[in-house]
């Protein structure tokens, strides 16, 4: 069975765009992949968190992953620092990282562009530590949203000259990027992807939300003033998104539900995809409640860091061996 890696980075609470372009996809792929997924804390602190806040959003993201539907009895389900081969591996793959590769890295280089001040060391050699967190498990592919590919490909160049230089170590892993939800859009401004990092919350919905919000959320949510409804992305891009988000979550194709709205107007297209968000909402809730309750996080947490621990440990044991840091007589 191939073998599948993903992990998400809490440093809000989850959004619709995490749900819709990550781990809605993992729980598909989890029948027919050995599955990975997890908790990408050490990610999280290249810019600082408060601690409770992290600690909240960190248990909150494991249980939204059960909630969703991931089954820690197909997936190996655990916390990044729990397994400390990561770190260790990180820093080795920084000694195997240019400069001008990282110099490269749009999520980067947009914000060097924009003169942010104090970016920390971590966060420039984040995507070392991604490479890392890929490598050591010989993950054939990696479902990623649209924005985190170029990582992906700078893990490919890793691995191959890793490999090159020091033998065949590394499986070469490839992204995979779902054709329909690989961005979405913020419903405040559709140019830009929806996040967590937004500076008001209208744009975004998160997967905790209550049900009257998200509601608005969408109600609201910018369009234009065409009043034509058709899949034009370029000069409407805030009904596509609304036609995307209701399009994945529902099943049905973008071209159906346009042909059921067609001559309804933007506001019963907008009901209707607030249905269909605070439906998936609502069922995701109803279980994040049960699993809090039934204190099981600990359990599956320690669980899936020892089977990961296995896996990884290996692997960076064969990685220092090669690399010749290791003296056995
Ligand atoms: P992040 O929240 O940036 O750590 O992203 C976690 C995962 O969710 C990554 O695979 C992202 O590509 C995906 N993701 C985040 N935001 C969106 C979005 N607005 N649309 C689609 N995928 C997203
Ligand atoms: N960098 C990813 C993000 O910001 C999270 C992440 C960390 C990840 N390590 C990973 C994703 C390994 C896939 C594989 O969303």
């Amino acid at each position: 069975m191939k073998r599948m890696l993903s992990g998400i980075k809490p440093t809000g609470q989850l959004t619709l765009g995490n749900y819709i372009g990550a781990l809605r996809n993992f729980v598909k792929y989890q029948d027919d992949y050995e599955m990975i997924v997890f908790i990408a804390n050490l990610h999280c602190i290249t810019e600082y968190q408060d601690p409770k806040d992290l600690r909240k959003n960190l248990t909150d993201a494991v249980a939204l992953y059960l909630a969703c539907g991931l089954d820690p009895e197909k997936s190996t389900i655990f916390l990044q620092t729990d397994v400390h081969a990561h770190a260790e591996l990180g820093y080795i793959m920084a000694c195997n990282t240019y400069l001008g590769e990282l110099n490269r890295m749009t999520q980067f280089k947009d914000r060097m562009a924009k003169g942010e001040k104090n970016m920390t060391a971590g966060l420039y050699s984040y995507p070392c530590l991604m490479a890392a967190d890929i490598l050591l498990y010989d993950a054939n592919y990696v479902p990623v949203g649209e924005d985190q590919k170029q990582h992906v490909e700078l893990t490919r160049d890793i691995a191959q000259r890793f490999n090159n230089k020091y033998g065949e170590t590394f499986v070469v892993p490839e992204p995979l990027i779902a054709k329909v939800g690989a961005r979405i859009m913020s419903l405040s401004d559709p140019t830009k992807k929806m996040s967590k990092s937004e500076e008001t919350n209208k744009g975004c919905i998160y997967l905790l939300d209550d049900l009257k919000s998200a509601r608005k959320k969408i109600m609201s949510a910018v369009t234009d003033s065409l009043g034509i409804i058709q899949l034009d992305k370029v000069n409407q891009p805030g009904l596509y998104n609304l036609i995307e988000i209701a399009s994945s979550l529902s099943g049905r194709s973008m071209e159906d539900i346009v042909e059921e709205f067609k001559d309804q107007g933007y506001g019963k297209l907008k009901g209707y995809v607030a249905d269909v968000v605070c439906e998936s909402l609502e069922k995701i809730q109803n279980r994040y409640n049960e699993i809090i309750e039934s204190k099981q996080l600990e359990k599956v947490l320690n669980e899936g860091a020892l089977k990961a621990s296995k896996m990884a440990d290996a692997k960076l044991e064969e990685v220092k061996r090669k690399i010749g840091l290791e003296i056995k007589y």
